[in-house]
């Protein structure tokens, strides 16, 4: 009979998982083992002979069918790590995304650039993590985070709850900037739904069956939900306002005439991501 050791479990699940054409299948038996074990990942090679108990291996055999049949990783392990802060994650909320890292980098340029006290708005939450990440970074900052979904609104209080930033963060629940009243901010940053019609329907499993459809679509183009907040933007911004909000990749020309014809701002950038891909754009009311 096989003896199961770290090792012997990692040569077998990441060919296993790579044949079922799971995404970077080594990192994922990396982050099943650590789960079940309790470990960190660098302890799974200081720990390379370690034999297994029967329930341990149990365990992991049940995540690695359900991570073969690609349910997201980082639901079975219930976190993921976003701007190097670990988040709880559910399937009520979006998994953070690697590349969001690029607005909260350019959210914290630009808070460093304000004075005492700065306001910021996280619209579209979902889990907390661009709000969490921001006030992690930037000691002086107040974040109010909103989302429609009740789900994601727990999830994100769960988060804030775990960082210790209760205090600084505060959250609402409702339909983009309705919960706000006539509350302006300094800064407004926001991943919303972006993906088209189209698009939607060639997501990865792993995304189309188990991610929120109400994270992810926003109508025949995906411009719907940016219409929306650009519609009522001008009432939340102060006069040196800063619009910072994630789009898909070919979403730059449109999105940017959208913003323009506000008339609001002077100043409009689209930012790459580390593929090259047009993923931000910021849009200033007044030119720097
Ligand atoms: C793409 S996810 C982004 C989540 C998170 N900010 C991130 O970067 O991982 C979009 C979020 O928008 C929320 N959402 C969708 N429609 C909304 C609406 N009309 N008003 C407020 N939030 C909405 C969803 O519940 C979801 O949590």
């Amino acid at each position: 009979m096989a003896t199961w050791t770290i090792k012997a479990l990692l040569d077998w699940m990441t060919p296993f998982l790579a044949d079922t054409q799971v995404d970077s299948p080594r990192l994922c038996s990396e982050l099943l083992l650590t789960h079940v074990l309790g470990l960190r990942r660098i302890e799974l090679y200081t720990q390379f002979d370690r034999v297994l108990s029967p329930a341990e291996l149990a365990s992991l055999r049940s995540l690695v069918k359900r991570a073969g049949e690609h349910e997201p990783v980082g639901y079975l392990v219930g976190k993921s790590e976003f701007y190097s802060i670990e988040f709880d994650v559910q399937p009520g909320c979006l998994i953070p995304r690697p590349e969001t890292e690029l607005l909260v980098q350019h959210a914290i340029e630009a808070i460093r650039g304000y004075g005492d006290n700065p306001q910021v708005l996280d619209l579209c939450t979902g889990s907390g993590c661009i709000a969490v990440a921001l006030a992690k970074n930037c000691d002086r900052v107040q974040v109010t985070a909103t989302d429609i979904s009740g789900e994601a609104i727990a999830i994100a209080r769960a988060n804030i709850h775990k960082h210790n930033l209760s205090e600084r963060i505060e959250l609402l629940q409702g339909d983009l900037l309705a919960p706000l009243r006539q509350r302006r901010f300094d800064l407004v940053v926001c991943n919303p739904p972006y993906v088209s019609t189209c698009e939607f329907e060639g997501l990865d499993r792993n995304v189309k069956d188990y991610e929120p459809e109400l994270a992810l679509r926003a109508g025949d183009e995906g411009l719907d939900i940016y219409r929306r907040i650009l519609q009522n933007i001008g009432d939340h911004l102060t006069p040196e306002g800063v619009l910072m909000m994630e789009m898909g990749f070919q979403q730059g020309t449109a999105l940017c005439q959208l913003i323009e014809q506000t008339g609001l701002f002077q100043e409009i950038a689209v930012k790459k991501d580390f593929e090259g891909h047009d993923r931000l754009v910021l849009a200033k009311t007044e030119s720097s």
